[in-house]
């Protein structure tokens, strides 16, 4: 879980400090009692990051007490309860979702467009509530969740569905930080309703994870989520970053609340995370008048919106106007003038991606949309394309998802003209002619050709990236060069490119050969981490090569470990277990990797990779730092296996101490606790031959 970083709160001491006194209070007390302070400053910490305020502690701090909790649940069984945050990292695999009936059916809203719609909707509304007032609230793109509470601990979360039976998904439901797993108060039986979503960054994460990892992805970040909360297995839930804002009790009687901003309080003071974006309007005019003005401001928001809904604020009322057959009378949705452009599919072509996978692209008639000009949308995979019905030649509505990603949102069949062409996927590979394969419960055909040349291009690409081997300079137009003349035929071949040859090349002057081949030769030694993520090898991210470097510490290791060997390890399940048996057991992968070998790559992990330079140490930084910011250090600390904690106990192995240190520095002396300066900490670091950048 990502949190923001919080220095300045830290360096005041707070709330780690008052943490250590309220435990040493309880020192004498019941274990039972520190675990229920430990959940409770959780909880705190996950509305705080779910609620997107600042929150009020850093990672590190989390994850110590988190840690902790664990650690006591472990110890005592019996102290478990459904509703520790410890249960909310998922794990629950279901075979198929139970259907739940709704309390009360989850109805829809009539929409208005434009001011004349509100002016209309007001008349309604006060013909029959003259003095009505009214709440607007931002209309969040997620889905709705409905949540069920027996004696104050969440029972059971459902999607709407078909508004009347929607599918149980209390297990995923939990995973939500947002979603408290307890209430203050235990009646038999209280409903909540509201939208969980995915913030705009998880959505371009997850896309690029997906992505990295061959799989296809998401058009926006309202699937991202329904995809996500329908998931059998839980853990893959809790991944997410899934949020959920709350805006709706069902018996409200019996709560006597009176107002529709009442209820939002009510359900702030539950502990929910109620959207602070509301605001109270008694007249239709200056109602409009934000509507309209909100529309300009509609993207400024971390989540996606896709209207306002305006609701009348006094209960008695709304109960007075009541429903039609299929929505309230004393609700609307305002929908924003669309940011859509019209535009056509004048082609679909297929590209081939490092995997293998075959991604339908649309190539569409230039358009301004949201700031930028579109030529090109992903249209994810086949089902996507039949699902909308997308035809070459169609005339479609392009909109941007999360801000960033063109997406066509729909085709529009009364432009038709009898001319548009259906499309299908192509029965071989459209770059080596070699047969196309849809493998059984996969929306994604692939390429079944490991020596395709697509996937060869696109596995360098990937090899030179960033976040693997890091060769800067090494552009996509610069490796098609390269390829075109057949100066390399995979990535293995950059390490033996010679100056000479390189100067050919169009375009290629004295100087940027001579970088290249510097930055080529600097990433031999990039680290096993990298490499091993550089290997393009399915379902291993980033993040999965760093854990398998450490647990290897070779790639000779690693490419002799058995499936069990490597499901030993956290975080390898079955899937990308067999996935890197599969990829070391070809011949092709052999050769490669004798190619690296010979050319001098470095294929054992580095000093910093190998398990025991900071491994098992728990480490508490304090003070204000000069030569890194905080974030900087922990996550050296975390790359060298060691944990960064928030606050100095029994368990701390050392302490880095910065300019102005407080309590925690009197802390560890107090215990006896070694103390460094960043200065020592750097040499401690560079002396073991780990880079401190
Ligand atoms: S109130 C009786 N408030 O918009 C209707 N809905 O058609 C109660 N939505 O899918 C709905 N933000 O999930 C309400 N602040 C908000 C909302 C909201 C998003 C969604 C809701 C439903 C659709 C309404």
């Amino acid at each position: 879980m990502e949190r923001q970083d919080t220095d300045k709160e830290k360096e005041k001491g707070r709330p780690t400090a008052e943490l250590d006194s309220q435990k040493a209070e309880l020192a004498g007390q019941e274990t039972f009692e520190w675990v229920s302070v430990l959940r409770q400053r959780i909880e705190e910490a996950n509305r705080a990051y779910y609620g997107l305020d600042r929150p009020k502690i850093t990672d590190a701090e989390y994850d110590a007490l988190m840690q902790e909790l664990m650690a006591l649940e472990r110890e005592y069984p019996e102290l478990v309860r459904p509703d520790s945050p410890t249960q909310r990292v998922g794990g629950y695999i279901a075979k198929a979702f139970n259907k739940v009936v709704h309390a009360e059916p989850l109805l829809s809203l009539d929409n208005a467009f434009h001011a004349g719609d509100l002016r209309e909707f007001d008349r309604r509304v006060r013909a029959i509530s003259p003095h009505a007032e009214y709440i607007v609230e931002l209309k969040i793109d997620g889905l709705t969740v409905a949540l069920t509470y027996a004696d104050g601990i969440l029972s059971c979360g459902a999607t709407r569905g078909d508004g009347t039976v929607g599918e149980e998904i209390t297990a995923n439901v939990k995973t939500i930080g947002a979603i408290p797993l307890r209430l203050p108060q235990s009646r038999a039986r209280l409903d909540i309703r509201g939208e969980g979503y995915m913030p705009k960054a998880s959505f371009l994460q997850l896309n690029q994870e997906r992505e990295e990892e061959g799989e296809s992805t998401f058009a926006n970040p309202r699937n991202a989520a329904a995809g996500s909360l329908r998931q059998l297995n839980s853990k893959v839930t809790a991944k997410r970053k899934l949020g959920f804002f709350a805006y709706q009790v069902l018996g409200v009687d019996g709560q006597g609340l009176t107002t529709q901003e009442e209820v939002l309080a009510f359900l702030a003071s539950l502990g929910f995370v109620v959207n602070p974006e509301f605001r109270k309007f008694a007249d239709v005019e200056s109602l409009i008048a934000y509507c309209e003005g909100m529309a300009e401001k509609r993207h400024g928001f971390p989540y996606e919106i896709d209207g306002l809904v305006i609701k009348v604020n006094s209960l008695a009322e709304q109960r007075k106007l009541g429903f039609t057959a299929k929505s309230p009378r004393w609700a609307i949705a305002y929908k924003f003038p669309a940011e859509q452009v019209e535009t056509v599919v004048e082609d679909i072509v297929v590209r081939v991606g490092r995997t293998g996978v075959l991604t339908p692209t649309a190539s569409l008639t230039p358009v301004l949309v949201a700031g930028s000009t579109v030529s090109r949308a992903t249209l994810h995979n086949l089902d996507y394309i039949r699902e909308k019905d997308i035809h070459i030649g169609d005339h479609v509505l392009l909109q941007k998802a999360g801000d960033v990603i063109p997406e066509v949102v729909k085709v529009l069949p009364e432009k038709r003209t009898g001319s548009e062409r259906s499309f299908g996927m192509p029965a071989v590979c459209p770059e080596c002619a070699s047969p196309v394969l849809q493998e059984e419960g996969e929306v994604a055909h692939r390429c079944t050709s490991i020596s395709c040349p697509a996937r060869q291009r696109e596995a360098i690409i990937h090899f030179v990236s960033r976040a693997a081997m890091n060769i800067e300079g090494l552009g996509p137009a610069l490796i098609q060069q390269l390829l075109d003349a057949e100066l390399i035929q995979d990535a293995a071949d950059l390490y033996f490119l010679e100056f000479d040859k390189l100067i050919t090349l169009e375009r290629m002057g004295k100087k940027s050969a001579e970088n290249l081949l510097e930055a080529i030769t600097e990433s031999k030694a990039r680290g096993l981490g990298p490499l091993i993520f550089a290997l393009g090898i399915r379902h291993v991210g980033e993040k999965a090569g760093k854990v398998l470097a450490k647990a290897f510490a070779s790639m000779q290791r690693l490419a002799e470990a058995t499936q069990e060997e490597l499901q030993q390890i956290p975080d390898v399940g079955p899937i990308v277990g067999r996935s890197i048996v599969q990829f070391f057991a070809l011949e092709s992968t052999r050769r490669f990797l004798d190619k690296l070998r010979q050319a001098g790559v470095n294929m054992e992990a580095e000093a910093w990779e190998q398990p025991g330079l900071l491994a098992g140490k728990t480490i508490v930084v304090t003070g204000t730092l000069e030569r890194w910011e905080r974030r900087e250090i922990e996550t050296l600390i975390e790359r060298y296996g060691g944990k960064a904690a928030g606050s100095v106990s029994k368990k701390t192995d050392f302490v880095v101490a910065g300019e102005k240190a407080g309590s925690k520095l009197a802390k560890a002396k107090e215990l006896g606790i070694p103390v460094m300066t960043e200065e020592e900490f750097g040499v401690y670091l560079e002396k073991a031959g780990a880079p401190t950048k």
